[in-house]
């Protein structure tokens, strides 16, 4: 696991959006699994910027999002559809037939879910698997008890998710309950993974993380131990309870 140290919210946006940048230039045709949240905003911001002034150019690009809450429109303000199309899509030269989201408006959730994992695979696979972490380790909407070896399914999200999540709804009861997510297995099958964490509330999380080392199902982001190509990008407040941030293999 690679670790990268940023100074703060915004520099972490800068080393993670060159990363991508940088891949999306050496294979134009790329698939980029991407995220919500606070934590991507700053990294989109600076994808954005980079194509204004550069030119970098997303054209043939692929995208497939590892989450959206079950029950929300598409134009929901809170959908993750919504939010992708706000925040980075509607900005640069994405063709919008090349990008996919969970449809957490589908008839039947469950043929949604083998869909998306079918997709996945036509696509030829995840080449950069951006992520955030939870305060309680959940990766995607893994939280934690997932097994490993979960693809796309449906989740009911932890409590402390929802109130995590509840700053962007009304109150907290309009936040959903379900949510259809991408398996820890998708992500593990990805051939990069790029986390993010940005600020003190992350710090436990990311101590966890990178102190403790232990692989285990009560903290789905342990799972990135088994994979050989993680690039963690957090800043300073993230990363101030890891003892050492060398960077080991
Ligand atoms: P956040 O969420 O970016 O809004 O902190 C990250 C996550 O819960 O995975």
């Amino acid at each position: 696991m690679k670790i990268i140290q940023a100074k703060d919210y915004s520099d972490m946006g800068k080393k993670a959006s060159e990363l991508i940048v940088r891949l999306v230039k050496q294979k134009p045709e790329a698939v980029l699994g991407l995220a919500t949240g606070s934590t991507p905003k700053t990294t989109y911001k600076e994808m954005i910027k980079d194509h204004h002034e550069n030119g970098t150019t997303y054209r043939k690009i692929r995208t497939v999002n590892l989450d959206e809450y079950v029950g929300l429109e598409k134009g929901d303000i809170n959908s993750y559809h919504y939010f992708m199309n706000e925040q980075l899509f509607k900005h640069i030269d994405m063709k919008s037939d090349n990008s996919f989201i969970p449809n957490g408006m589908a008839e039947n959730i469950q043929q949604e879910c083998a869909y998306y994992n079918q997709l996945i695979q036509s696509l030829g696979g995840v080449d950069l698997q951006l992520l955030g972490i939870g305060r309680n380790g959940h990766i995607g909407f893994n939280e934690p008890g997932t097994s490993f070896t979960e693809k796309t399914h449906v989740v009911k999200l932890a409590e402390d998710t929802r109130k995590a999540n509840a700053r962007f709804f009304p109150s907290l009861n309009d936040v959903p309950h379900h949510a259809i997510t991408m398996g820890i297995q998708n992500i593990l099958e990805s051939k990069s993974i790029l986390l993010l964490a940005s600020g003190e509330s992350k710090a436990p999380a990311l101590a966890r993380l990178l102190n403790d080392r232990d692989v285990s199902v009560s903290f789905p982001a342990s799972s990135l131990h088994l994979h050989s190509n993680v690039t963690v990008i957090a800043d300073e407040e993230a990363l101030s309870q890891v003892y050492s941030l060398e960077g080991r293999p």
